[in-house]
């Protein structure tokens, strides 16, 4: 090299042609690439500019290194200034592009609910779980023995017509009422017995209040001194906790073959709270089940001893409690699948 001006003019051009390289690059990653191919030691246009000072005449080392180390500096500035420029923009854009905005309407989601019936069971299963009752679970076909004749209610007992019955064969029925599960309990074990039994029942009977198909839910205490006032002492508890606290409970003399007494349940309207309304029909009660002391003769038909125990059954409907309950006058919108009745019926 001859003089600093052959020199300066190499530097010079070395950096127009950076700065043109730079203009063109418009990300930060080709920033990075370019820059190791300008600064590599051996191949770089700056980097190996340090490998030439061997050809370099001894009075002129000093300032050559001077010059090529002015030159990395601005190569070093040039580089770190596009760098920050382009990645201020890069994060600029991505902020744009991922922006949300916290006012848009959420996208609706559709849960399920439980279904009003299952709803009931379980509250009625609870508070019943709760008084240390266990549950029985029946079958839904069963014997005409179980089903009536253990029941007190024997092959010409007029209470047969009370319930149209679906025959599968002289022998085997749908079952009319959770009630035979009792027997099933009474024949299997000696009291204590403490027992809710729920499940479908069938009858032949179709209309706004009544389907084919419904549920029951069957209540059975035995053990010695039960009486009638057991059963109205837990009633109370019952529907206060399913109705309210303020509701009241009455019992009307009724008759079933299995119980005796039997007593229809009437609980005061929880609508009205007694002053006659369209729910109760202006009487200010309204039944909610049937009950009763258990039969000498069906504890007796069970190997249960009646000198010496004694007790109370019950069976109520869940389809008729849910009714009652989310005041829906027909049984069929309980069984229709209707998303937008069930829907609205979940707590
Ligand atoms: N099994 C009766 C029916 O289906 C309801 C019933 C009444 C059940 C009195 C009982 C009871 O346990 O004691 O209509």
């Amino acid at each position: 090299m001859a003089d600093f001006g052959e020199l300066g003019e190499k530097l010079a051009g070395i950096r127009n042609e950076i700065a043109e390289e730079l203009i063109k690059i418009k990300d930060s990653k080709s920033v990075y690439e370019y820059r190791k191919s300008v600064m590599d030691g051996k191949t770089g246009k700056v980097g190996s500019l340090m490998r030439e000072m061997g050809k370099i005449p001894a009075e002129m080392k000093a300032e050559y290194g001077k010059r090529v180390n002015e030159m990395k500096n601005w190569v070093q500035e040039r580089f770190e200034e596009i760098d920050a420029r382009l990645k201020a923009e890069e994060m600029r854009r991505r902020y744009e592009s991922e922006k949300i905005d916290v006012t848009m309407p959420s996208k609706k989601r559709e849960h399920g609910n439980l279904h009003p019936n299952t709803l009931v069971r379980n509250q009625i299963v609870d508070i019943f779980g709760s008084m240390g009752f266990d549950i029985y679970e029946g079958t839904e076909i069963e014997t005409d023995y179980y089903n009536f004749t253990a029941l007190n209610t024997p092959q010409d007992h007029p209470a047969r017509d009370m319930q149209d019955t679906f025959y599968l064969s002289p022998e085997f029925l749908l079952r009319t009422q959770t009630s035979a599960g009792q027997i099933h309990v009474m024949e299997a074990k000696q009291p204590p017995i403490k027992i809710i039994s729920p499940g479908k029942v069938f009858r032949s009977d179709d209309d706004a209040t009544h389907s084919p198909m419904f549920t029951q839910m069957e209540g059975l205490v035995v053990d010695k001194g039960i009486t009638l006032c057991d059963l109205k002492g837990m009633l109370d508890v019952f529907v206060q906790k399913i109705f309210g606290e303020n509701t009241k409970t009455r019992l009307r003399p009724s008759y079933f073959p299995f119980t005796e007494p039997s007593v229809e349940v009437d609980v005061s309207c929880f609508q009205c709270g007694g002053c006659g309304c369209r729910l109760c029909k202006g009487t200010g009660w309204i039944e909610v089940l049937g009950a009763g002391v258990v039969n000498k003769k069906v504890l007796e038909g069970c190997g249960i001893d009646s000198d010496v125990y004694s007790g109370f059954a019950f069976g109520i409907g869940i389809e008729r409690i849910a009714m009652l309950k989310y005041g829906i006058n027909n049984i069929k919108l309980l069984f229709g699948s209707d998303l937008r009745v069930l829907s609205q019926l979940d707590d």
